[in-house]
């Protein structure tokens, strides 16, 4: 009781602060920010920099502040994001800066945790991001071509910056102001096409540029992948390595505007992940080889919510395999492994300023060292231990992607595993090497799995809801009419371009005419044993072919042919073709003219008197859906569509809305919906669209059984989820529900089971470490005192293994704990040869019922050596469980 009143007393002060500070702004003292070729200098320092790609939108304010402080607590320094044209002018001159679209907020949240903020404004953003930021309505301004030396897109472009810069301005978020902006960013990887512009091109990016710079922001601008940017704008490095990226003029720092931790992923594609180890390596080597400023992107990828989601066929997660989940939860060992990584950096960081550039020691044919060093002359190295004022830090790496190595750098010995680097802040102890993970493993499960509603008998239906309260009585259903459903449709001769006709504000474009058959033609299909057949040069992302009210084919693709047989009975038949976008180009030159739908000669082939050309046809247009446009997902609206009673033999059906109603599970566990029972559509959650979802199954093979770190990374080298669906899991923020009777609706286009849909929470249950005698001390030891004045030394330093549960979890039982030689990895532990009895009992002792804890790794603390002459190493898996539950036994 006491410690829960205290918590609140300290969580209501907390809030206090937070909202001062977020009402008040003013995060720092003003200070300058400008770089020389060395690194940003802050306030008259150079700095080293980490930051943490994120962006808003893709989480809710409410989850912002843990974000934020996650990627503090992970040694960010700073927060980068994007800022998002079409979120915050879906119409022109129609601003919108509320909910996820609450930049100033979230720049505020970021100053008041004490991070800076890098701002990219673009406004181009790519991002995997619908139409790469650009408003839909940008491709309708008279005269326009995006990117490019053309007045109309100037124009709109200059209008948009400015604004930005200036609300931030007023709300005095530069850091010359006291706000965390230390700087900005024009353009997205411009110099990727610019040779498609050829002279206009060139002459854009100088226009953006001295635009940029116009507008007297204060602080450094950057454009990223711009070997042609201007003077005082930082052309900056994107990649998965950007070691050895030299910026365009000598006076410019090396810079790392996104380093590609992850990588997004595709509808029906597998999922990649990038290792710890991997880009850890690709980290330090950056700061090895003279770079100052890294991102991560992304640091939280989130969720691509609505229809946001970019082109072509991006999923709505946008996880990202980012050291934060889509759900907020740390990926260990990803963020603690990159914390310590950190650390080890800021250790560095009086040498890495100090020095103008490192000294290169070549160690072996692929292996070096990068010396920083006030005086660069090793005779002047003057090597005292650490803190001692020395400024003598070094990095010595192992390129070889095979084999370990032995090297000797000034006078010591030191074993560097392949593709590795060892942080050495003294220029003597290494206290961080990327290939060896002393942070925890975390493995996340899915707590509970309820289907919203059972496919059980009305009886048994009563039993279970009474005893679960998360189920919901009965899903409804509605059908979507094919084709025409309002008066807002017009009539044309022709085909138009999908997006001219619905702006975006649909994916889906009904094309609606009519086809007479004759006699003749039919007797000629029976006698030549033919089919008629739907041809349409190109077509992109989604063509559903309906006769007679009958779905009869789907196409799926970008820019594909298409080539679809068809049943006509004789007379007049209805043809209606629905284009659908699903998400629309976000990277590429020429987006403007790239539009949707379908491209060049559409016809009925096969005919007895020839060809039918449908572009002389007179088509009917209707943009939408009618559930859709009549907001039946709304709290508000949905009651007026006329309903009915799901019934298990009505599914599945196509073209069809169903609706629920379900409790929210307790806590704060994030929660997803699995809509794994279902083909294709959209869902949304008492109105808010909690994005699309399609059930597309990623191809059986070319997923790797094991993930080898070393070597060079891509997106296709460790991929998982072969022959399963890409996604199932839809993110449903806790903010969006009520404790109680939450509205689901959902849409579905090809059929699926909508009582298969449950409700899941997602947490971190068990934790694993293993950590051996022979790794380094724990990295904040070494800015201790008694570190640094040399009182203490390293060799009486014992290693630790540190555990802990997410928010609101306890260490909760030992699931395994073994000193001595244990043998397998995480949930496959097993006690070795060597095994110490007092185990299980000090690692008991030391962590249960705590939120985090430690244990050093040595024999003393392990009641004597098991094993004399042998490495010993400490494995535990722990389970953690929420506090709530174990409140009793809690030793917060
Ligand atoms: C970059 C781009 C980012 C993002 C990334 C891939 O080229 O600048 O916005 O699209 O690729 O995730």
């Amino acid at each position: 009781m006491g410690v829960s009143r205290a918590l609140l007393r300290y969580l209501v002060s907390l809030s206090l602060i937070i909202h001062a500070a977020v009402t008040t702004a003013n995060f720092f003292k003003p200070f300058n920010v400008s770089y020389d070729h060395r690194a940003l200098i802050i306030d008259g320092k150079r700095r080293m920099l980490i930051s943490a790609g994120f962006h808003y939108p893709r989480a809710t304010p409410e989850m912002w502040p843990d974000l934020i402080a996650k990627s503090k607590k992970g040694g960010a320094d700073v927060i980068q994001t994007y800022v998002f044209w079409n979120g915050h002018e879906p119409v022109r001159g129609q601003y919108y800066f509320e909910g996820r679209y609450d930049i100033i907020k979230f720049v505020k949240l970021v100053g008041a945790s004490g991070l800076y903020l890098h701002l990219r404004i673009g406004p181009y953003v790519c991002a995997e991001w619908n139409f790469g930021g650009f408003p839909v309505w940008l491709r309708d301004v008279p005269g326009i071509e995006f990117r490019t030396d053309n007045v109309p897109f100037k124009e709109e472009m200059e209008r948009f910056v400015k604004k930005i810069v200036k609300l931030m301005q007023e709300e005095m978020l530069f850091s010359w102001q006291g706000g965390p902006i230390i700087m900005l960013q024009i353009e997205n990887e411009y110099g990727d096409i610019e040779s498609a512009y050829h002279q206009r091109g060139k002459e854009y990016v100088k226009w953006a540029a001295q635009m940029a710079l116009g507008l007297g922001a204060g602080v450094p601008w950057v454009m990223c992948k711009q070997s042609d940017a201007p003077d005082n704008i930082i052309n900056a490095c994107n990649g998965y390595y950007c070691d050895g990226f030299k910026p365009n003029s000598p006076n410019k720092p090396v810079f790392w505007t996104e380093d590609w931790d992850g990588w997004y992923t595709k509808w029906g594609g597998r999922l990649p992940h990038r290792p710890a180890e991997d880009l850890a390596f690709a980290v330090a080597r950056f700061f090895q080889r003279g770079g100052s400023f890294q991102n991560y992107y992304m640091y939280f990828g989130g969720t691509n919510f609505n229809r946001t989601s970019g082109g072509p066929f991006y999923v709505t997660s946008y996880d990202y395999d980012a050291p934060i989940d889509e759900y907020g939860l740390l990926s260990e060992p990803k963020w603690g492994h990159l914390k310590d990584l950190h650390a080890a950096i800021k250790l560095c960081e009086p040498a890495l300023v100090a020095a103008d550039s490192p000294q290169y020691i070549k160690l072996g044919p692929k292996q070096e060292a990068h010396v920083y060093h006030v005086d660069t002359n090793t005779e002047g190295l003057n090597l005292t231990q650490y803190g001692s004022q020395s400024r003598c830090s070094a990095f010595l790496a192992n390129i070889d992607e095979r084999k370990a190595a032995v090297v000797r750098f000034l006078g010591q010995t030191y074993h560097l595993p392949p593709w590795s680097v060892s942080i050495l802040p003294d220029c003597r102890n290494t206290v961080f090497n990327t290939a060896k993970v002393g942070a925890q493993t975390s493995i996340k499960t899915v707590e509970f799995e309820l289907p919203l509603f059972s496919n059980i008998s009305a009886c048994q239906q009563f039993t279970v809801h009474d005893e679960v309260s998360y189920f919901s009585k009965s899903w409804m259903t509605v059908k979507e009419p094919i084709g025409i459903w309002s008066k807002k449709i017009f009539s044309v001769q022709g085909i138009l371009e999908h997006l001219n006709v619905t702006k975006d504000h649909s994916d889906y474009l009904w094309y609606i005419t009519r086809i007479y058959v004759s006699d003749d033609d039919i007797t000629f299909w029976e006698e030549k044993q033919v089919r008629p057949t739907l041809t349409i040069d190109s077509m992109r992302d989604v063509l559903r072919v309906f006769i007679n009210g009958q779905l009869t084919g789907s196409v799926i693709g970008r820019w594909v042919k298409v080539v679809q047989p068809v049943r006509f009975v004789q007379g007049y038949n209805d043809l209606v073709l629905l284009s659908e976008t699903v998400g629309l180009q976000n990277y590429g030159a020429f987006l403007e003219k790239d539009g949707a739908g379908f491209r060049g000669q559409i016809k009925l082939t096969g005919f007895k008197n020839g060809d039918i050309d449908l572009s002389t046809l007179s088509w009917t247009y209707q943009v939408g859906l009618k559930g859709e446009f009549s907001s039946i997902y709304t709290v508000e609206e949905n009651e007026k569509a006329g309903w009915s009673d799901l019934t298990v033999d009505a599914i599945p059906a196509t073209f069809t809305w169903y609706k629920t109603h379900f409790n929210t599970p307790d806590g704060t566990d994030p929660v997803a919906l699995d809509l794994g029972s279902m083909g294709k559509g959209q869902a949304w959650v008492n109105g808010h669209h909690i994005g699309r979802y399609w059930t597309l199954v990623a191809p059986k093979d070319g997923c790797q059984r094991t993930c080898d770190y070393r070597g060079p990374y891509n997106s296709d080298k460790c991929t998982t989820n072969c022959g399963k669906p890409t996604q199932t899991r839809y993110h449903v923020p806790r903010s969006w529900l009520k404790a109680s009777d939450n509205l689901l609706v959902i849409f579905e286009e090809t059929g699926g089971n909508p009582f298969d849909i449950s409700i899941e929470l997602h947490s971190v249950r068990i934790i694993c470490g293993q950590v051996s005698e022979s790794h380094y001390p724990p990295l904040w030891k070494w800015s201790q005192p008694d570190f640094s004045d040399g009182s203490i030394s390293i060799n009486n330093t014992t290693p630790e293994l540190h555990l802990r549960c997410d928010d609101e979890h306890v260490i909760a039982s030992i699931e395994f704990a073994g000193y001595g030689t244990p043998q397998g990895s995480c949930q496959k532990f097993s006690k070795g040869n060597c095994h110490a009895p007092s185990s299980l009992s000090v690692v008991s002792e030391a962590c249960l019922g705590r939120k985090s804890c430690f244990v050093g790794i040595s024999n003393s603390i392990f009641s004597g050596d098991p094993c004399h002459g042998v490495v010993k190493t400490l494995a535990v898996e722990a389970r953690c469980a929420s506090s709530s539950n174990t409140l009793g036994a809690s030793k917060l």
